[in-house]
């Protein structure tokens, strides 16, 4: 099969916000117990969060993490995690019928996140509470000094303030599994009310209002355009959530979900111009894609296990183990959200250790990189920069969720100091090499700077502990740079990031 692409560098989309390659961090399962903060684990330091761990995060150079949930959040006292670790209570998480000890809180998460090089993104409770609570969180995290709760945090140690800069109103209020799950107008009218309340504190900080926790739910788009009608003049981001799964064993539909992807975003854009022009604005709302991934493999039983136990503290949940295939889709929804950035300024993988996540651990064991991971890795570490539009001439198929679905899957950004492309391409097909003609214009002198790939790997492959390096990167094969155009062959089922240096004297 032949594939003729076009990047031209005047063509562009968006700068490509760096938070695109954020990630989630929920109190459940065993992603924070276990996962980043193990006391005696031989890796962990004073603090008890574990060395190896760390290492692999700051592998994807994650720029923000959302925490502390997720469902938790919808029935979470943030005060609960505050002070002397032995006198803090245990409680009940009603989300995932677990007991939550609260041996790590905001400030040890503030605390993990600097070790990380990340910046916070935190969730607040407006499930089982409101803005009096959502209020105080605030003014115990930013405020510098002389009220009750900003003295409260210097006395457990946290002299200067947290200084958070974005904020989640709460999390899928549209879902009626929910703690204290509202209707479309209840809920944003709160998140409005929540959002000037924070504004008056600190009129630079960023407000997300949650949009729909998936694009099946009935109250889709509905939902969005109720809830921005409620708040559209105060907060800056609509949040979005989507999981991805090949339930049919249908690796084709499976990869067509991207377009799922792709549309949803362009819906919920629709609805934000929509209201946008209702109001009169001059504001733009844009997407935060605070959770999304792969999560399917295990979810029925995961489901099952939690309605059977009996408040189990960190119980292992929710830990898929992601294969190749996996990694390919994986890849794709990088893309879209690549050549979406006009609209996507924030997107985490949900999540990053253990729940659904690009790294496993094992209590008192080591931990891996899964297959997901590098995608997201390349994506993260050389997606960032200007998004180029890539023109792509290639056949298509058809499938149960969407038509017309490129075999090739393309993407590129021109680098922030403009002196090189990174192009990111996946070649769906099931079993026919791609022969590739991909011409670069406007660009001048360009030399081939790296070649890595993803493949020769049956769609079932995954890492484990035993054998952690199963599905890794490799050097590519096959692909030149000749006057000024990519030309080569991509074998089926393949990955490829391409990087072009377009600096001659490099
Ligand atoms: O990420 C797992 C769960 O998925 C989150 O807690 C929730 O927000 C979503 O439904």
């Amino acid at each position: 099969m032949r594939a003729r692409a076009t990047i031209h560098k005047d063509f562009t989309i968006a700068t490509v916000d760096r938070r695109v390659y954020g990630s989630f961090l929920e109190h459940m399962g065993r992603a924070v117990y276990t996962g980043i903060y193990e006391p005696g684990h031989e890796t962990a330091d004073k603090n008890g969060f574990r060395q190896d761990t760390l290492e692999l995060v700051r592998g994807l150079d994650v720029p923000i993490v959302r925490y502390p949930g997720g469902n938790f959040v919808s029935a979470y006292n943030w005060e609960d995690g505050l002070g002397p670790r032995e006198q803090r209570p245990t409680r009940l998480d009603l989300a995932w019928r677990t007991r939550e000890t609260n041996h790590m809180g905001v400030n040890e998460f503030a605390d993990w996140a600097k070790l990380a090089n990340t910046e916070m993104m935190l969730a607040m409770n407006l499930g089982s509470r409101g803005l009096e609570d959502a209020r105080n969180f605030l003014e115990y995290c930013n405020h510098p000094a002389g009220t009750y709760w900003s003295d409260l945090r210097k006395s457990h140690g946290y002299a200067d303030p947290h200084n958070v800069r974005i904020w989640c109103l709460g999390n899928e209020m549209d879902g009626p599994w929910q703690v204290g799950h509202k209707t479309a107008s209840d809920y944003g009218h709160l998140a409005n009310e929540v959002s000037k309340a924070f504004k008056y504190f600190d009129q630079s900080l960023e407000t997300v209002v949650c949009g729909s926790s998936n694009d099946k739910m009935k109250t889709y788009p509905d939902w969005e355009a109720t809830v921005l009608e409620e708040s559209y003049d105060s907060v800056d981001y609509i949040s979005l959530h989507k999981y991805f799964g090949n339930e049919e064993k249908d690796t084709l539909n499976y990869f067509g979900r991207a377009q799922e992807l792709d549309r949803y975003i362009v819906t919920i854009g629709g609805v934000i111009d929509y209201i946008k022009a209702k109001k009169r604005s001059k504001k733009d709302v844009k997407i935060c894609f605070d959770e999304w991934n792969v999560w399917y493999h295990d979810r029925k039983e995961d489901d099952q296990r939690i309605k059977e136990w009996d408040w189990p503290v960190a119980p292992a949940l929710l830990e898929e183990v992601y294969n190749f295939e996996d990694a390919l889709l994986v890849a794709s929804l990088l893309n879209v959200f690549i050549r979406r950035s006009d609209r996507v300024k924030i997107a985490c993988m949900a999540q990053l250790v253990n729940v659904i996540a690009p790294i496993l651990t094992r209590e008192g064991g080591p931990a891996w990189a899964q297959t997901i991971y590098y995608p997201l890795q390349f994506a993260s570490k050389y997606g960032r920069g200007t998004a180029l539009n890539v023109s792509v001439d290639v056949p298509g198929y058809d499938c149960d969720v969407s038509q017309d679905v490129p075999y090739l899957d393309a993407s590129a950004v021109l680098s922030e100091a403009g002196t090189s492309v990174s192009i990111f391409l996946i070649n769906r097909h099931l079993d026919e090499d791609m022969s590739l003609d991909l011409a670069l214009e406007g660009f001048g002198a360009a030399r081939l700077l790296e070649h890595t790939e993803l493949s020769g790997h049956k769609l079932e492959d995954r890492n484990s502990i035993d054998a952690p390096n199963t599905v890794i990167p490799k050097k590519g094969r096959g692909i030149a740079l000749e006057d000024g155009k990519l030309v080569g062959a991509l074998k089926p089922l393949s990955y490829h990031l391409v990087r072009v240096s377009l600096d001659a004297s490099a």
